[in-house]
């Protein structure tokens, strides 16, 4: 057993990094016996000095980050600030003053993933990021090590903790979207600007990752489709419930069947109550992995909060530490192909679609006619009318996103269309 300590710079201490000091000052004995050797906080830098924080040496705090890893004695640096400046920056000057880095930076390893993991390889250090997807939930090490001898096909899940706490609550309470929003950021599951959940900027880069890491290709952050959740109505709930259905806000990476491409994408989606993650309750994520020799694979637990994501910071200290003592690093960048990202019109899925229109014969028709017309095959019809107007809801089955588009864009120009009350895809069936 080492005596002398590793040293960690702990950049950030807000909801995730202050978890991360708790745990490692309340678990200290253990986490010696399991690296090898003690580890000691040795500065944590934060934006406002004299904010009351329990539990830290207020001798340790600084508002000069920088100065903190360039220090030279530091041998592992926490990243929990968040963002792409000043993290980047940070964590770039972290390997070359002699640091590995852990972060739960998702928006900063989805934009710079690639000159990060460079610059740690370029310096003979460790980037590690387990918390920047799912919280708690270990999912970058079995994609990156456990499966490393396998074929992923397809990653599809909630990923976002924010988003999923919102959707059950407007489902299972009837909450408005507001009132769930309010109460996902009083708990800490927020981003710092809650947009990027709710917009789905977050997910995105999550998708982005987890595809990268996946398919070992370079899937960037505008590679994703994406679509937020704000447009999520009560009545789309409705709708999902007379259809045995929820609503999700969903990530979706997949290669195609010749294997020559791939897609990502994030949107709500109606998936059936019977489905595993209809369960998936407030800012839990759920996450299944199809790989040709394992199967299916599911992976579940707390997709945010300062206590599970700490989870996932020092279960990679742990793993960076151990390398440090070893004069080893950890598995670099796993892209090693450039497979094309296809577009959004090229995935194939079911549609629900809900129509405003007039309640007067020949409508239906006009509207089968542009369904069919686009490709587009009719699963069920249902209609609800009174005063002469008409509710119209189109189950498609499967067609691609771009015949839907066109389908949709056909409709709208109808007289006897009123105009196009929500459009979701139908997934997991
Ligand atoms: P918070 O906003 O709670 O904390 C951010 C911390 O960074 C604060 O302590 C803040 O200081 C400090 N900070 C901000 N700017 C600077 C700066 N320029 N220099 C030094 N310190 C700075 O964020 P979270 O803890 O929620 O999130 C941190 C990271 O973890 C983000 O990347 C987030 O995406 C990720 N993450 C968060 C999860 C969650 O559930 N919250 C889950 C998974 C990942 P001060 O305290 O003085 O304001
Ligand atoms: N804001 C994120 C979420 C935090 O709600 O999922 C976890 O990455």
């Amino acid at each position: 057993m080492r005596t002398r300590p590793l040293k960690v710079a702990l950049l950030g201490c807000g909801v995730v990094g202050s978890e991360v000091a708790r745990i490692m000052t309340t678990h200290a004995d253990d986490l010696t016996a399991r690296i090898g050797a003690p580890v000691e906080l040795a500065g944590v830098a934060v934006r406002r000095p004299s904010k009351v924080r329990e539990g830290i040496d207020p001798a340790l705090v600084t508002t000069d980050a920088t100065a903190l890893v360039k220090r030279g004695d530091i041998d592992v640096v926490v990243e929990v600030i968040g963002g792409i400046e000043p993290a980047r920056a940070l964590i770039t000057t972290a390997f070359e003053h002699g640091a590995s880095v852990v972060s739960a930076n998702k928006a900063l390893i989805a934009q710079d993933g690639a000159a990060l993991h460079a610059a740690a390889e370029q310096h003979g250090r460790d980037l590690y990021y387990e918390a920047a997807v799912a919280g708690a939930i270990p999912l970058i090490r079995p994609l990156r090590e456990s499966l490393a001898g396998d074929k992923v096909n397809r990653v599809l899940g909630i990923v976002n903790g924010t988003t999923n706490f919102i959707l059950d609550k407007m489902d299972s309470t009837g909450a408005g979207y507001q009132e769930a929003l309010d109460e996902a950021t009083a708990l800490g599951y927020a981003e710092a600007d809650p947009t990027a959940d709710v917009e789905g900027f977050d997910a995105a880069a999550k998708a982005a990752i987890l595809a990268g890491i996946a398919f070992h290709t370079r899937v960037r952050l505008d590679d994703v489709y994406r679509e937020g959740m704000t447009e999520v109505t009560a009545a789309d709930f409705a709708s999902a419930k007379r259809m045995g259905c929820t609503i999700k806000l969903l990530a979706i990476c997949e290669r195609a069947a010749h294997g020559g491409s791939v897609t990502a994408r994030v949107h709500p989606a109606m998936i059936p109550l019977s489905h595993p993650l209809a369960s998936v309750r407030e800012a839990y994520n759920a996450v299944f992995v199809e790989a040709e020799a394992a199967g299916q694979l599911m992976f579940y637990g707390p997709g945010a909060g300062g206590a599970p994501t700490a989870s996932a910071v020092l279960g990679d200290l742990v793993a960076v530490c151990r390398n440090k003592l070893g004069e080893a690093t950890g598995p670099g960048d796993s892209a090693y192909t450039q497979l094309p990202v296809s577009p959004m019109g090229e995935v194939v899925t079911r549609y629900h679609i809900s129509l405003d229109v007039a309640d007067k014969p020949g409508v239906l028709a006009q509207v089968a006619t542009v369904f069919a017309e686009h490709g587009v095959s009719i699963d069920t019809v249902r209609q609800t009318g009174k005063d002469g107007e008409a509710s119209l809801v189109v189950v498609t089955h499967r067609a691609p996103d771009a015949a839907l588009s066109g389908t949709v864009e056909a409709l709208r120009r109808l007289d006897t269309v009123r105009g196009v009350a929500s459009i979701m895809r139908v997934e997991g069936e």
